[in-house]
């Protein structure tokens, strides 16, 4: 007989599922919500697939509890949730509303109940609307003094419940995709200096979170970004494929991390952006790069780079035959999960990483018999869990995993029919059934361990 060799994590493996307010909660304008500029965008016709909206989503904001006992019921002891900004803040800055931070601290009450620990991003894209048309939004830094208030505000009001904060989510997507793209809210194409504008108002955020934590948040808490850099994976494992995925992801991903980990834009991106880089002050960057206790990186997918010509750094197209998930951006590179991780600690010494997003999304068809048999998301998630066991055993410091999502949800641009949840959500019904991945995923974290 052969045996095989488990495939485990190490002790104190962090296992979890990820969502955020905006994609689940519905309930977009009760108990004195202000709208986003999300709950806008969407009603722009043809900006979202089907126009769909958030105004029901999943109805968290009322079945919270019967979700948090199915989590639980599936092994889950951590989950990533966000607070809703124009929850608290209807208007982003100004009057308190008080029933906001209400429905949290029952939320948080229910998740206590039922033995899970909360890992809570202060900001996932639902900016609220009144920021952006009394300011202009990202374009300005006074979205970034509205947001040091909120931050002390829920950092002051749940610092005693919840010890894992995580400032921003994903500055590119509601910066570029956003203000230059306008595939995302606010749907805006505008010129590069205010596209890096607005990244630079998504740092100052970061650095106040980081400081509302370190003031407000009390014993034991800990702080960080959730980034989505761009993976670059070597074609081939050799040294000069290596290093030049090495050097592109640095091209790619300095906005970001170099201010942060650096505290300062370097000379290649500022030779990069030149006359269309963002106006500033010095001392932002004092603020910026505050240190964290970890990085967030949300990975699903990578590109690869090998060395070209003189070991320049050379992407490589994918072709029409590569295997894709329904999201179309979603190339199956599972070795991204090694990369982005190990880039990270090399280039910028991060030592303690947690992967705070990680799945697939499908146009999954309705449970059929009482099951939803998602063969094609369990495949790809396990693929990816190897790949990240590898780098761990290499020595590369991450902490955690967080799957996205724990149920269908809100997918932005995509809308309701492009599902990443393990648990199939009927929008009709509001009924959940697990799929065969969360039933997989429910072993892997009790063994702890990919089976
Ligand atoms: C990134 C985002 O953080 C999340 O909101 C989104 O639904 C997933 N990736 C899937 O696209």
């Amino acid at each position: 007989m052969i045996k095989s060799q488990p495939l485990t994590f190490p002790k104190n493996f962090v296992w979890g599922f990820a969502a955020a307010a905006p994609q689940i909660e519905g309930a977009a304008f009760l108990d004195g919500k202000g709208e986003s500029v999300w709950d806008r965008f969407a009603r722009r016709p043809g900006a979202v697939h089907n126009n769909d909206n958030l105004d029901v989503a999943c109805e968290h904001y009322t079945r919270f509890d019967e979700d948090f006992r199915l989590m639980r019921s599936l092994g889950a002891k951590n989950y990533r949730l966000s607070l809703a900004w124009p929850r608290i803040y209807p208007d982003g800055d100004g009057a308190l509303n008080q029933k906001g931070l209400d429905f949290y601290h029952r939320l948080f009450d229910s998740m206590e109940k039922h033995g899970l620990t909360p890992w809570v991003t202060m900001f996932h894209w639902d900016l609220p609307q009144s920021l952006e048309t009394r300011f202009g939004g990202w374009r300005d830094r006074r979205t970034a003094d509205a947001f040091a208030v909120y931050a002390d505000t829920i950092v002051k009001a749940f610092g005693s419940r919840v010890k894992n904060w995580i400032t921003l989510n994903e500055i590119l997507c509601f910066t570029k995709l956003g203000y230059g793209v306008g595939r995302k809210a606010p749907g805006l194409q505008l010129a590069d200096q205010v596209v890096n504008q607005t990244y630079h108002t998504a740092l100052l955020c970061h650095g106040h979170g980081v400081r509302a934590v370190r003031e407000h948040g009390g014993k034991g808490a800990r702080v960080g970004l959730t980034d989505n850099a761009t993976v670059t994976v070597p074609f081939s494992e050799t040294p000069d494929d290596i290093a030049a995925a090495r050097a592109q992801f640095i091209h790619e991903n300095a906005r970001v991390l170099d201010p942060i980990y650096t505290g300062g834009y370097g000379p290649a991106y500022r030779k990069a952006v030149g006359k269309h880089a963002a106006k500033f002050e010095k001392k932002d960057f004092d603020l910026i790069s505050l240190p964290t206790d970890f990085l967030g990186l949300n990975i699903y997918t990578g590109e690869f780079v090998r060395a070209g010509k003189s070991g320049k750094p050379e992407k490589l197209p994918f072709p029409a035959s590569y295997p894709t998930a329904d999201a179309a951006w979603l190339k199956h590179v599972p070795q991204s999960l090694y990369w982005g991780p190990r880039h990270c600690a090399e280039i910028y010494g991060a030592s303690s990483i947690y992967i705070t997003e990680n799945g697939a999304g499908y146009n999954d068809v309705p449970p059929a018999k009482g099951e939803s048999n998602d063969l094609h998301r369990l495949n790809l998630v396990r693929s990816y869990l190897c790949e990240l066991r590898r780098g761990i055993q290499d020595g590369v410091p991450v902490k955690g995993y967080f799957l996205w999502s724990f149920m269908d949800n809100y997918e932005w641009e995509d809308g309701y029919d492009r599902r990443f949840g393990v648990v199939y959500c009927d929008f009709k019904t509001q009924k959940r059934t697990p799929k065969f991945s969360a039933r997989w995923f429910t072993k892997v974290m009790a063994e702890n361990r990919i089976v």
